[in-house]
């Protein structure tokens, strides 16, 4: 099984792959706003397997696949045997031999990887405690859009060293530009889990206004993710000078734009003024989730399609 492409992490796909990636998801995402259908993956099935919560992720997966001509069937925990227990690769074995694509929003990353190794059809990471990578997917293809290129622009990452931040880190050494994070002391950075390759693509600064500095975009995420809910009390001590506010939107690039992942919170890790501001790309960026999620569908179940 092990010649399937499946999407578990940033790194992989290669740069190139991205470039096509990213030219398809603008194709797609042009069509569909002149209302032509484009139903390439007509009578294939996607699964996807919810074990955190999600509104965004759900629905541009589920849209996405009836966009495409396809189907897709929602399993929980709670509803599902995965909740009762039954082995991971035992699920992976038997809902691939049922769908065509398999999605996975779960805990370890070990557990999307488990199923992947014992999956008949490509199985894509929909957030895992470590990696987001589809959620950078749509940010990047956001900041492409409104932009340019990524590549030598620098992104300033803002608080929890979580599964956003390791994923933009893996981005940066793929498409080749530098993050500048900070995090409160304590929740730096720990290179071996975010799975990096060692290229020096990201700087840690102890101040987040200095991380902040020239950036050509800014991004945050809560202070506390899912699945770490007991830490929140700590969290809201520790993260409280972490919090993207106008001064730090100041001394990035004066075209610099902020990015959410979202659910967000303001007045913790945003000002309202910042999130519903003029450089704020928010409701852009979650929206590209849906068209940038089809082209890696199509790619993953058809390969390089060029029209
Ligand atoms: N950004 C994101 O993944 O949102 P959901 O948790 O709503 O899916
Ligand atoms: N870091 C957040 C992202 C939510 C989309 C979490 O894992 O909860």
């Amino acid at each position: 099984m092990s010649s399937i492409k499946h999407y578990l992490q940033f790194k992989d796909f290669t740069r190139e792959e991205y470039d096509h990636v990213f030219r398809r998801a603008k194709w797609i995402k042009d069509k569909f706003k002149r209302y032509e259908p484009y139903h390439p993956l007509f009578d294939r099935t996607l699964v996807m397997i919810f074990e955190k919560a999600s509104t965004r992720t759900r629905l541009s997966f589920e849209a996405g696949m009836h966009q495409l001509g396809g189907s897709a069937i929602y399993l929980n925990t709670r509803d599902s045997q995965l909740g009762r227990g039954e082995p991971v690769e035992d699920a992976g074995q038997v809902i691939s031999r049922m769908s065509d694509l398999v999605m996975i929003r779960t805990y370890e990353q070990e557990i999307v990887e488990r199923f992947a190794a014992n999956s008949r059809v490509p199985v894509i990471n929909g957030l895992t405690n470590e990696y987001h990578p589809c959620q950078i997917l749509a940010d990047i293809f956001t900041f492409i859009e409104h932009r340019g290129s990524i590549q030598g622009k620098t992104v300033a990452w803002v608080g929890d060293s979580n599964n956003m931040c390791n994923t933009w880190l893996q981005a940066a050494e793929v498409l080749d530009f530098n993050v500048h994070v900070s995090t409160p002391p304590g929740y730096e950075v720990e290179p071996e889990r975010a799975g990096l390759y060692g290229t020096n693509n990201f700087e840690q600064f102890a101040d987040p206004l200095e991380a902040c500095k020239g950036a050509d975009l800014v991004t945050t995420d809560v202070w506390t993710s899912m699945g770490f809910e007991a830490e929140n009390e700590e969290r809201m001590k520790a993260f409280a000078d972490w919090c993207v506010d106008a001064e730090m939107m100041s001394v990035a690039h004066k075209d610099a734009v902020f990015m959410h992942c979202l659910p967000a919170h303001r007045g913790e890790e945003v000002t309202a003024e910042v999130m519903d501001g003029p450089q704020s790309v928010v409701w852009d960026e979650a929206e590209n989730r849906l068209h940038a999620q089809k082209a890696l569908m199509e790619y993953l179940m058809l390969g390089r399609i060029e029209n």
